[in-house]
């Protein structure tokens, strides 16, 4: 059957399945592998300066043998940075989380095909009026930072889909298994983008206390606030917060992210205890759909895997087995 879309046929790809652009945990060796697996690997390029990116890059660009593609923090992101990623022709450029018009120049100049990752309707409309080439609707149950206001990806989805027209949609967030993206190719976006499920695959760039922790943890041990962001010192603008798994840090500042920002020797605890090894170098980042993680699976195989599954749910659904 397949699962062709306006989004596979855009970028050139087999499978609508894009790999998240996750900062610390996708580099160029998970973008490949998605990549060559038919789906499209984006590389998490997240703040990181020119010279990081070249290197990252350098080694999606030798291994994908397909499109694949790379993405930036619109906050945070330094507009060299994105033009040393252009260098190396990526088919997509993905910018989330704040303003991409920076950017805009460069992108457009290049021919990168632009996906632009939204988290409420107000950055809906900033991204159709600067012309997204696609739209990225990440809903909250989504892993790592979005909307502290979020909406579920089940009712954002259709929300945008019915604002935007012929701009294809891909849908983030809760989205781990062929089910999943099943039931968003028929909410009538044109893929999904995953990113908790490629964090568990050998080629993610995390180390195995988070594929151990990714594969036994279930959605009821995520949570989303702003408290390891201020406790960490880290500049995420706090109108998005995090979705991570269970930290002693959130149950002990829950609530009172005012007070603890105000709180240096908090803060100093906290780098204390990652430096003894008693926390996690960094939080882990991960979403609800979790449940659905028990393996650490190649990313290549991972990717067949999730579009087969996807293919059997559409079949379930309407019918067609019982029916041939
Ligand atoms: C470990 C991790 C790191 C992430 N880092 C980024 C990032 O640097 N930039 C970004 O735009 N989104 C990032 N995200 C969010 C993803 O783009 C995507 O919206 C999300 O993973 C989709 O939800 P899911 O985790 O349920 O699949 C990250 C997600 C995870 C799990």
């Amino acid at each position: 059957m397949g699962l062709r879309t306006v989004f596979t046929e855009l970028v050139g790809i087999r499978h609508p399945i894009v790999s998240a652009p996750m900062g610390g945990a996708a580099g160029g060796e998970l973008a490949a592998a998605v990549s060559n697996g038919g789906g499209l690997g984006l590389v998490g390029a997240s703040r990181a300066d020119a010279a990081w990116v070249a290197d990252e890059l350098a080694i999606v660009a030798a291994r994908a043998e397909k499109p694949w593609g790379v993405g930036f923090l619109s906050w945070g992101a330094e507009v060299s940075a994105v033009e040393r990623a252009l260098e190396f022709e990526p088919a997509a450029l993905m910018l989330g989380f704040g303003d991409p018009r920076p950017f805009l120049p460069a992108v457009r100049a290049s021919g990168a095909v632009l996906l632009l990752q939204v988290t409420d309707m107000a950055e809906v409309e900033d991204a159709l009026a600067v012309g997204a080439d696609v739209l990225v609707v990440q809903g909250s149950e989504s892993g790592g930072h979005g909307a502290r206001q979020g909406r579920s990806t089940l009712t954002f989805v259709p929300a945008v889909l019915d604002r935007a027209g012929a701009v294809p949609v891909l849908a983030a967030g809760g989205i781990a298994d062929g089910r999943g993206l099943a039931a968003v190719l028929a909410l009538g976006a044109a893929g999904a983008m995953l990113g908790t499920r490629f964090q568990a695959t050998p080629e993610a760039t995390v180390n195995a206390a988070v594929h151990a922790a990714v594969a036994a943890a279930t959605g009821a041990d995520t949570e989303r606030s702003s408290v390891l962001d201020i406790i960490r010192g880290a500049q995420w603008p706090r109108r998005w917060t995090a979705r991570t798994l269970h930290h002693p840090a959130l149950d002990r500042w829950r609530d009172r992210e005012t007070e603890l920002a105000q709180d240096d020797s908090a803060k100093r605890d906290y780098s204390d205890a990652v430096r003894r090894g008693e926390y996690p170098p960094e939080p882990i980042w991960a979403g609800e759909a979790i449940d659905n993680i028990d393996t650490v699976v190649p990313a290549r195989e991972l990717v067949e895997t999730l579009a087969a599954e996807a293919e059997a749910a559409l079949r379930r659904a309407s019918g067609a087995d019982e029916l041939s």
